[in-house]
């Protein structure tokens, strides 16, 4: 198949990190140009070693090369979520390491040059802490306006966050990062926890026919997943989420967006209680205040999406079977 997407994503790897690089890996007619690693869910080395293996995993060896990242974030003392996802992000599953190897370019570095040997080509897909993006950005202020999208997993449009009341994880570990990302004049599509709640959890009948699949990527999926899905089952999220992988998805099919909007979105960076915080301007028509700049859209934020048409293309992934999807 002709290939209609260059990607490059951008990627703290672990549990549903994985389904979207085998998402970017298997769909046809997608170029993955390089895979970019970010510390987030757990250190960039491991970060990194789960990339590789889901490259091996998808039978990609030697045709995807993956960048070593940002190590911290650019102030705050790095946090992250073993704890949904295991010690080494996958489930705790013992994985023997990876027999191919990162490149020695750094992952900004990298970013930089791709994104300048194409312009207006690559779309980018983040689904970690904003930090490799912020870095490239302020390496060359000029990507900015040579990236076709980014599509950034990250914040929450009037709903709870994950790991405080108001913030969710990605902005919440680097929202310096966050904040210099969306106010850097990028392409920005911005999928938010909320969407990922309420439109990409597959739990009930739903998840019980994905466990009946027996490929190995299924079973892979299955066991990387399984330490993020025992943690939703007790903290009251009936099923496995995936927020990284319905947002490479919508850059797949954009059809899987049902309604968005352009709005302007602060990230919270001064308040402690709220650090991290995506507050999203969506009143009709912003009155402009002494306490308002007026300062105007930076991002397509995501407001509702297909749930049916993301479980489909999931299936498609885990079955290895795009035959419902050749012809459109
Ligand atoms: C985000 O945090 C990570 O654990 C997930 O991979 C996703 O990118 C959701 O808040
Ligand atoms: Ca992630």
């Amino acid at each position: 198949m002709e290939t209609s997407k260059r990607l490059i994503i951008d990627t703290d790897t672990a549990g549903d990190d994985v389904t979207s690089l085998l998402f970017g890996l298997l769909w046809p007619g997608v170029r993955v140009e390089a895979i970019t690693t970010v510390m987030g869910n757990i250190p960039v080395e491991q970060c990194t070693a789960n990339a590789l293996l889901t490259v091996e995993r998808a039978g990609r060896s030697g045709q995807v090369p993956v960048y070593r990242g940002c190590d911290r974030p650019l102030l705050r003392p790095l946090v992250q979520a073993a704890y949904v996802h295991g010690a080494d992000g996958m489930g705790d599953s013992g994985f023997p390491p990876p027999a191919i190897q990162a490149e020695a370019e750094h992952a900004a570095n990298a970013i930089v040059r791709l994104v300048n040997e194409s312009p207006g080509e690559l779309e980018i897909v983040a689904h970690g802490p904003l930090t490799n993006l912020a870095v490239a950005y302020m390496l060359d202020p000029s990507i900015a306006g040579k990236i076709k999208r980014l599509w950034v997993m990250g914040g929450s449009c009037h709903f709870r966050g994950n790991i405080t009341p108001t913030a969710e994880f990605n902005f919440y570990v680097d929202p310096e990062s966050a904040r210099i990302v969306f106010e850097g004049g990028f392409p920005i599509t911005m999928v938010g926890w909320d969407v990922c709640c309420r439109y990409a959890l597959v739990g009930g009948n739903d998840l019980e026919a994905l466990k009946a699949i027996d490929t190995p990527i299924a079973r892979f999926y299955h066991q990387v997943n399984r330490k993020a899905l025992a943690f939703n089952l007790a903290n009251g999220l009936e099923g496995v989420t995936h927020p990284d992988s319905v947002t490479i998805a919508m850059c797949l099919r954009p059809e899987l967006i049902v309604r968005s909007g352009r709005y302007r979105v602060e990230i919270e960076c001064q308040s402690e209680a709220n650090r991290g915080f995506s507050a999203v301007d969506t009143r009709p028509a912003p009155e402009n205040t002494p306490a308002w700049t007026g300062a105007g859209p930076n991002a397509e934020v995501v407001l509702e999406a297909d749930y049916r048409l993301f479980y489909r293309m999931l299936t498609a992934v885990l079955q290895g079977d795009f035959g419902a999807f050749s012809n459109n």
